[in-house]
């Protein structure tokens, strides 16, 4: 018996010992500490927005929301800015990997005070692949190039995960591209997301 208190008492002391140290190396290192605020900021935006925001209302009225309509073009850079939910309709689109997707179904994300609001209306590639949500606020087209190998192939991954969820759009243009004229409907190509066009 007094064996077993001993042992228990031996592991209640490593335990706290084990969290004490845990803690002292959590709060005694600045970039953990900022690291931490980023997380209980982020985790705190979600929950908020989850429970009082525009995500949070029941079911009936979300059906009730009217739906947009379909928007099929390509945008600039520039084009693309002001739809970042703070428009009358609403709409948020964002671009990744070269394409723009309707994001406005992820309002609680990306809508004015979502936890990802700086991607709304710009093109989101960069920061996804540096984890950094800091407002990209450059007009010029991003070709991305200084990226290495996993930060591209993790720019493809948020693209297929965008793909799945979103309604694509069109193409985000390089500078001085001329966009696609997607009234004509005989061409089943301009239906497809950049990665997927027929390679000629
Ligand atoms: C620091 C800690 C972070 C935490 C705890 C966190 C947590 C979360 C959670 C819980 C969700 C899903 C919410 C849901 O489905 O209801 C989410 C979504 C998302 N996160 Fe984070 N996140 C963090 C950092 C980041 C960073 C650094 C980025 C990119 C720069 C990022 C980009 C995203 C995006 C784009 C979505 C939404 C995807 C969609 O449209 O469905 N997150 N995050």
């Amino acid at each position: 018996m007094e064996t077993q208190n001993t042992i228990e008492a031996d592991a209640t002391v490593e335990s706290s010992s084990f969290l004490a140290s845990a803690f002292r190396e959590i709060f005694y290192s600045p970039m953990n500490l900022a690291l931490l605020s980023i997380i209980i900021f982020l985790v705190y935006k979600i929950v908020r927005d989850r429970t009082e925001g525009p995500g949070a209302r029941d079911l009936s009225q979300q059906q009730a929301e009217p739906e947009l309509p379909k928007l099929r073009r390509d945008f600039t850079i520039k084009e693309l800015r002001p739809y970042d939910g703070t428009q009358p309709d609403g709409r948020v689109l964002i671009a990744v990997n070269g394409n723009v997707y309707d994001v406005t179904k992820g309002k609680r994300f990306y809508g004015p005070g979502g936890p990802y609001a700086t991607f709304a209306g710009r093109d989101a590639s960069r920061n996804l692949a540096t984890f950094n949500v800091v407002a990209n606020d450059s007009e010029e087209y991003d070709d991305l190039s200084d990226l290495g190998a996993m930060e591209m192939d993790s720019i493809r991954d948020w693209d297929m995960q965008f793909k799945e969820k979103y309604e694509y759009v069109g193409k985000l243009l390089r500078n001085g591209e001329q966009p696609t004229d997607y009234d004509n409907e005989n061409d089943d190509d301009d239906e497809l997301p950049v990665d997927e066009k027929k390679k000629d």
